[in-house]
C-alpha cells in the first residue's frame, strides 16, 4: 500500500468582517430582545451588538454610551456576556466609550445590573442609568432627555 505525503500548509486566517457605527447608543439585546424594545421605545438612532459569530463586529468611530443587560453567574462572574466583552476587546470601542447604561431584573439583589456596573468601573466611566427589563415610560423620558443632556455637556467640554 502507498501512501502520499502531503505537505503541510498553514491555513490562512480569514480575517474578520467589521461593520462600522457613528452611532451615539450601542446596546446589546440578547433573543429575549427586552433591551431592544427598551430601544425602540426611545426613537433614537443607535446600533446593536451582533448575538451571532457569522455576523461582522462592530467597531465604533465616534463617542458613544453603551447599553448592556445583565445575565448573570455566581456572584457576579460571567455576568457580562461573551458578546459583549468581544465588543470591548476592540481597543476602538474602549477609547470612544463615554459611558454606560444597564438593563437588569432587581430580583437579582446583589447582582442587579452588575455587567454594566463593572463596565464602567473597569473601564473608568459613568454608570448613567439604570433600568429593569424592558423599562418604564418614566425610564424611556428620562434617558431621552439625560442623553440629550449630556451630549450637550460633552460637546461643551470635549474630552
Ligand atoms: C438567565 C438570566 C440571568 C439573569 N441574570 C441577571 C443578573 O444577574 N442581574 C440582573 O440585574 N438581571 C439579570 N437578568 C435579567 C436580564 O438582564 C433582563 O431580563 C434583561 O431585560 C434582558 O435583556 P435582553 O432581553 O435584551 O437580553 C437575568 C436574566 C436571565 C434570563
Amino acid at each position: 500500500m502507498t501512501s502520499t505525503v502531503v505537505p503541510q500548509q498553514a491555513m490562512p486566517v480569514p480575517e474578520k468582517e467589521i461593520e462600522t457605527t457613528r452611532e451615539r447608543l450601542i446596546y446589546y439585546s440578547s433573543a429575549s430582545g427586552n433591551t431592544h424594545r427598551f430601544i425602540t421605545k426611545l426613537n433614537r438612532r443607535a446600533a446593536r451588538i451582533p448575538m451571532r459569530r457569522t455576523e461582522p463586529d462592530l467597531v465604533a468611530e465616534t463617542d458613544y454610551v453603551l447599553l448592556v443587560p445583565t445575565y448573570g453567574g455566581t456572584k457576579g462572574e460571567r455576568s457580562i456576556l461573551p458578546q459583549i466583552l468581544n465588543f470591548l476587546r476592540e481597543p476602538q470601542n474602549r477609547k470612544y466609550l463615554r459611558g454606560v447604561m444597564g438593563a437588569g431584573n432587581s430580583n437579582f439583589g446583589t447582582q442587579y445590573n452588575i455587567a454594566a456596573r463593572k463596565i464602567a468601573a473597569k473601564l473608568d466611566v459613568p454608570l448613567l442609568y439604570t433600568f429593569e427589563i424592558m423599562g418604564t415610560e418614566e425610564d424611556v423620558a428620562r434617558v431621552n432627555e439625560g442623553l440629550d443632556e449630556f451630549w450637550t455637556h460633552l460637546s461643551l467640554n470635549p474630552q
